[in-house]
């Protein structure tokens, strides 16, 4: 072992010869994620629907790509299963109020947010419980904790990701796997500047006013996350300190669940 592979000689490489799988990590979160855990020693599977995307994101990390659409369920299931780190982070939004809210969304946005990541654990964690040592992040929200207006399939998804995440923690202990939600607030990734304008269109207001009046309404600290603040939290509950830590939810919110 080189002594850049090697944990003694590289603390901070504490997650080599792990082997993660980060889903949605072609942009934001996910993509801070993987650069994170790359960072720390472990090859990393990106997992993304954008190939371009996803190969650029693969070799910044120096891991491989798989271009698999995460709403096909045979897709998913071709995705690799040897892994000791799941990050369940891939998502999509949509805002419209209930009775006008297209069914075939919310059923897709069920598909890729909550079914997708059962389908990962259920074949990654026979392997992670073989060798005695698994980490599972899920990448929830404040909006798996709260609901807001006109978000009602998300809310719901990210409510189903904390009820398996919490099922997951108390299956896996006796395996040395844990299972741990974050639960950002605004983050600035692509995700958050489209619904931005979307916002504006739903609730009738400027762009700025959709930052001020709606994104940070319910935050004490005034201003959005950047992925990366996201992303050291995800690799800290994959690290040496977390192994007590286990079916939390971890609010990364400016203090907005303190409500
Ligand atoms: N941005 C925020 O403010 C925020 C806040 C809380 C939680 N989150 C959650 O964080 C996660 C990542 O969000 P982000 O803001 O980084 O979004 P993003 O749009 O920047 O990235 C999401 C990634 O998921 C991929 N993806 C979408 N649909 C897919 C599919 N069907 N199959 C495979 N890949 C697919 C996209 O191609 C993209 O690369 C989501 O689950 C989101 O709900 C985001």
């Amino acid at each position: 072992m080189d002594s850049m592979q090697d944990p003694v000689a590289r603390p901070d490489r504490y997650l080599t010869g792990r082997t993660a799988l980060v889903t949605g990590a072609a942009s934001g979160i996910g993509l801070a994620c993987a650069l994170a855990l790359a960072a720390a020693g472990s090859h990393v599977h990106v997992v993304d629907i954008s190939a371009d995307e996803a190969g650029k994101a693969a070799a910044a990390a120096g891991g491989s790509a798989h271009v698999v659409d995460l709403s096909d369920a045979r897709a998913v299931d071709s995705l690799p299963a040897d892994v000791d780190i799941v990050v369940n982070n891939a998502g999509i939004q949509h805002i419209d109020a209930v009775h006008d809210f297209p069914p075939d969304r919310f059923a897709l946005m069920q598909r890729i947010m909550v079914e997708a990541p059962f389908r990962i654990l259920h074949r990654t964690l026979p392997g992670m419980y073989e060798r005695g040592w698994g980490r599972v992040v899920n990448v929830s929200s404040v909006h798996g904790l709260r609901a807001s207006l006109y978000k009602s399939a998300y809310v719901t998804a990210k409510h189903a990701l904390e009820g398996l995440s919490k099922v997951v923690a108390l299956e896996g202990a006796p395996h040395g796997v844990t299972s741990n939600c974050v639960n950002p607030a605004y983050v600035r990734t692509p995700l958050v500047e489209r619904q931005i304008a979307d916002q504006a269109r739903a609730h009738g207001l400027s762009e700025d006013e959709v930052i001020g009046r709606v994104m940070l309404e319910h935050t004490a600290v005034k201003r959005l996350i950047e992925p990366e603040e996201v992303a050291r939290a995800v690799l800290w509950l994959c690290g040496p300190d977390t192994s007590y830590i286990t079916g939390t939810s971890l609010a990364i919110d400016g203090g907005w669940t303190a409500h």
